[in-house]
């Protein structure tokens, strides 16, 4: 039920630029864009792809992830709380019938400067991934948008420029978008990046319920396949855990709560969009879009965690990378198999669910293990959106609604009735 995918090329601002800088950069970009992308069809969704194109204030993609994440995850947080207030200032619906489905990943344009072996196939290096390796994968786009300004035309095209010299056939159509003065406001403290911790991880987990999956997850899910550092020896593991329905049936809208099995799939069908490229045609033996790279195992063994979706991603022919492996693992208690797997070394979670982590590193503790580290993804940041409107409290209330599961079961619930 999607009304199409666009694609937006954003330079991502710098380092230290708060959500002020932001604001006045791609408040009109967004406010036009959002409202040419809203679905005809009241109960599709339109899908749009953000790639965020890193700028040279940001250090090169091959440091460790560990010590990217402050940077990286601020980045994302800004962006996606300036896309919340600005469909929240213009009524528009995000993760909801009839709005926007909206996705972010990181575009790293400097290819330049990246050892030469693993320009354009690093297919699992999401959600950060060069531009090479982005143009060849197996996304396509109905439409390409792009910022007016010098450093949104750079990029355009070099996006452009590459799609030409490696590809047959011509790119989607190109639509340019106002962008405001990137301005750095004096007065604004610059945004504060906390530094996460500088050990390399190669198996990381998140927990949670992921009802009606929403920006506020989609944030969650962007840092912890950031935190897990793809290293060439090891694969990546993700543990993703997802409340099981029977812990869920007191909730507030019970009836609209979506069963394990939809919101396992729609979990993974997200990460999937922001942790693989693919090639369009990996290699002759396998068809087109990474078929046969990509495979699901459905685990039902008795006892707690017993029930897992693993998906595996395997590298392609010829790339260096090492696999992913993604458990989708239903749980019962708030520990799942943090306390049950040794070998997980880090832990996401947001600054709402920091008792969370510190329970968990009590157990793991109390069992002789090491604790996990912790990487804290920040709040989206509702002051973009009550700014220019005297009714504040009443703007940041539906602000919330945009990334809160319980409101969206609510309005569910309204129009069945
Ligand atoms: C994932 O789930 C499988 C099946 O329960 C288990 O064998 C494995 O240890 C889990 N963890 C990882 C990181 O693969
Ligand atoms: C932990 O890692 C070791 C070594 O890689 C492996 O043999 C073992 O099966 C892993 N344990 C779990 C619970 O996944």
């Amino acid at each position: 039920m999607t009304g199409g995918t666009s694609l937006l090329l954003l330079p991502a601002l710098g380092l230290s630029t708060g959500v002020r800088s932001w604001q006045s950069s791609y408040k009109s970009t967004f406010s036009s864009l959002l409202l040419k992308l809203i679905p005809q069809d009241k109960t599709s969704t339109s899908r749009l792809d953000i790639g965020l194109v890193l700028s040279p204030s940001y250090s090169i993609s091959t440091t460790s992830r560990s010590t990217l994440f402050g940077q990286l995850q601020n980045v994302l947080k800004q962006a996606y709380s300036l896309i919340t207030s600005v469909a929240t200032s213009q009524r528009i619906d995000l993760d909801f019938p009839g709005g926007i489905d909206i996705r972010l990943f990181i575009l790293e344009p400097r290819v330049d400067e990246l050892p030469q072996k693993v320009v354009g196939k690093q297919s699992l290096s999401g959600p950060v991934v060069d531009i090479d390796t982005f143009v060849l994968s197996d996304r396509s786009y109905n439409t390409i948008y792009s910022v007016e300004g010098e450093t949104g035309e750079a990029q355009l095209k070099q996006f452009l420029t590459t799609w030409g010299s490696r590809l047959k056939g011509e790119p989607p159509p190109v639509v340019r978008l106002p962008s405001g003065p990137a301005i750095i406001n004096p007065a604004e403290p610059p945004s504060p990046v906390q530094d996460g911790p500088v050990t390399d991880h190669a198996s990381v987990a998140v927990g949670g319920t992921f009802d009606h999956l929403h920006i506020g997850h989609k944030l969650l899910l962007t840092g912890t396949i950031l935190a897990a550092h793809p290293s060439p020896t090891q694969p990546r593991l993700i543990t993703v855990g997802i409340t099981g329905d029977e812990l869920l049936v007191s909730k507030k809208y019970g009836s609209q709560v979506e069963s394990w099995s939809a919101r396992q799939e729609r979990t993974a069908e997200f990460v999937d969009s922001i942790v693989a490229f693919y090639p369009r045609k990996a290699s002759p033996s396998t068809s087109a879009n990474g078929n046969g790279l990509r495979t699901t195992e459905y685990i039902d063994e008795p006892g707690p965690n017993g029930k897992v979706v693993r998906v595996t991603y395997k590298s392609p022919p010829g790339s260096t990378e090492q696999e992913i492996i993604i458990n989708y693992t239903q749980i019962s208690d708030p520990f799942g198999p943090t306390i049950t797997d040794p070998n997980i070394s880090a832990i996401v979670l947001s600054a709402e669910t920091r008792a969370g982590g510190k329970a968990i590193n009590d157990k793991r503790k109390e069992k002789g293990w090491r604790e996990l580290d912790v990487f804290e993804v920040g709040i989206l940041d509702a002051s973009t959106a009550s700014e220019d409107d005297s009714d504040a409290v009443s703007k940041t209330e539906s602000f919330e609604s945009k990334i809160s599961s319980t409101e969206i079961r609510r309005r569910l619930q309204e129009r069945t009735q």
